[in-house]
């Protein structure tokens, strides 16, 4: 990118703002037998013959449990603020309940001190879809007991990193697990329970509320929210049918998580309240007042917005992607009119805009301030030249949602006023990319899976010229 376009974005950037890289632990870190770290739902989904694209295993990834110090060098010479990674539940407590594992703890401490020795402002994430294997096995998040471990991790986590984080996020993606992991199956822990996967949800939010509890009741002095992606819904006609289902995708994919965190109710869909939670009214009030504590920020992930058509949809596989909340089926249909990632996914930062723009106008003052979380795509390998990797479409697609963003929440934008702290690119390495195996590259630096050497790539290197030119002074 021509260095004075690089020098506009930066000039776009606000002083406070902060810039990232995000990560999480099974997608990176390997070593899963090691230290005494016990097994998570991942592992055991992940050795079932033909789940995983290419039989891509997690067991090495990018090997980063023995080579953390590596990659935060890598971070740290980006030029940017700030590091988001998340722990591995299992590692520092291999049952989900009782011991702790010190070896584990002793993990994430040096990570944590590594951070800040090289001036990385830690962002840890509890919670990354990896669930200790024995509370899987007692029926994960589908049972209430769940979320009262996790906020026994929560708060071990806040006494122990509590004086040295500065944000913490309680659950990544809670949507993903239920609808990939309980609904249709595609990843751990592999249930196809469609609509019955929906106790999963109320549960994730539960253990998130308990979670800030326990966070505060720790006195952690770092800040604390929640990472939800939004996928902007909007329907593939002006037919009714699709415009009603387009609102029932809606409450699936968005405000099911983002309603109860911030405005302490569920969405109104009759026919899926009743299913949310199989406990009595009662409860669920209470339970909703905990789901609701107050934030110091809400995380926000965006990839792609969602068309909905009326119909069944394609069966990847073979699991219909087709929910029906009424008589009819809807699906996700494709976009044409959009270039795609490597995922198929299209690239549409104008979205970004309008998802800041939902979040205003549904939450307005009750929305804290706004972190995004992940942004990032997956491309094919980079072409090479002059000893670059040229992932030039990756510095495009990186620049272009950064701009949205800050575009949307300054003034005149959809979401003028949304107070927008920071932006963090997924993801540092290529890695484990879950269903996907190793086929699918969001990296800013490529990994060589058979000797896990690490390259940056050419967005690497546009990141890192971007970090520079919004500190150099005017
Ligand atoms: C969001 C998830 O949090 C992350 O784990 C995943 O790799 C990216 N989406 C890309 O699919």
């Amino acid at each position: 990118m021509p260095r004075a376009a690089v020098e506009r974005l930066a000039s776009l950037i606000p002083h406070d703002f902060t810039l990232g890289v995000a990560t999480s632990a099974f997608q990176i870190e390997g070593a899963l037998d090691e230290d005494g770290r016990g097994s998570s739902s991942w592992d055991e989904f992940a050795a079932r013959p033909g789940v995983i694209d290419s039989d891509g295993s997690p067991a090495l990834a990018c090997d980063h449990y023995h080579r953390s110090g590596e990659d935060l060098d890598l971070v740290a010479g980006l030029g940017v603020d700030a590091y988001r990674f998340s722990i591995a539940w299992s590692r520092v407590q291999p049952e989900g309940r009782g011991a702790w594992n010190e070896k584990g703890w002793d993990f994430y401490d040096r990570l944590i001190d590594g951070m800040l020795a090289r001036g990385l402002s830690p962002m840890a994430t509890l919670f990354h879809w990896d669930t200790p294997l024995a509370l899987e096995h007692d029926g994960g998040w589908l049972a209430r007991a769940t979320a009262l471990r996790f906020a026994e991790y929560a708060a071990e986590a806040g006494r122990r990193f509590g004086d040295r984080v500065d944000r913490w996020v309680t659950l990544n993606e809670p949507v993903s697990l239920t609808l990939n992991g309980y609904a249709l199956g595609i990843h751990a822990p592999g249930r196809q329970l469609l609509f019955d996967a929906l106790p999963a949800a109320h549960h994730q939010l539960l253990g998130h509320g308990l979670a800030v509890q326990a966070l505060r009741a720790a006195r952690v002095r770092g800040q604390i929210g929640i990472t939800n992606m939004h996928a902007p819904v909007h329907p593939a006609s002006r037919g009714p049918l699709d415009w009603i289902h387009a609102k029932s995708a809606d409450v699936l994919l968005n405000r099911l998580y983002a309603d109860p965190v911030l405005l302490g109710r569920y969405p109104r869909i009759p026919s899926l309240g009743r299913r949310l939670n199989p406990t009595d009214r009662r409860t669920r009030a209470d339970d909703l007042a905990t789901i609701h504590a107050p934030l110091d920020f809400y995380g926000l992930n965006y990839y792609y917005p969602a068309r909905i058509r009326t119909g069944p949809g394609p069966t990847p596989n073979g699991v219909q992607h087709t929910a029906a909340i009424g008589k009819t089926p809807f699906h996700l249909a494709e976009l044409p009119e959009y270039a795609v990632t490597g995922f198929g996914w299209p690239i549409s930062p104008e979205y970004c805009g309008v998802v800041l723009g939902e979040l205003k106008q549904r939450y307005g003052a009750s929305l804290p301030p706004v972190y995004i979380t992940e942004s990032g795509a997956s491309f094919p390998e980079p072409s090479q030249s002059d000893g670059m990797m040229h992932d030039d479409a990756r510095v495009a697609y990186l620049a272009s949602h950064l701009e949205a963003a800050l575009a949307a929440v300054g003034p005149g934008g959809p979401a003028e006023g949304v107070d927008l702290r920071g932006w963090y690119v997924w993801t540092l390495t290529d890695n484990f990319e879950w269903a996907a195996g190793y086929t699918q590259r969001f990296g800013l630096v490529h990994t060589d899976f058979a000797t896990l050497e690490r390259t940056p790539k050419a967005s690497y290197y546009w990141l890192q010229q971007l970090a520079r030119a919004r500190h150099r002074p005017a």
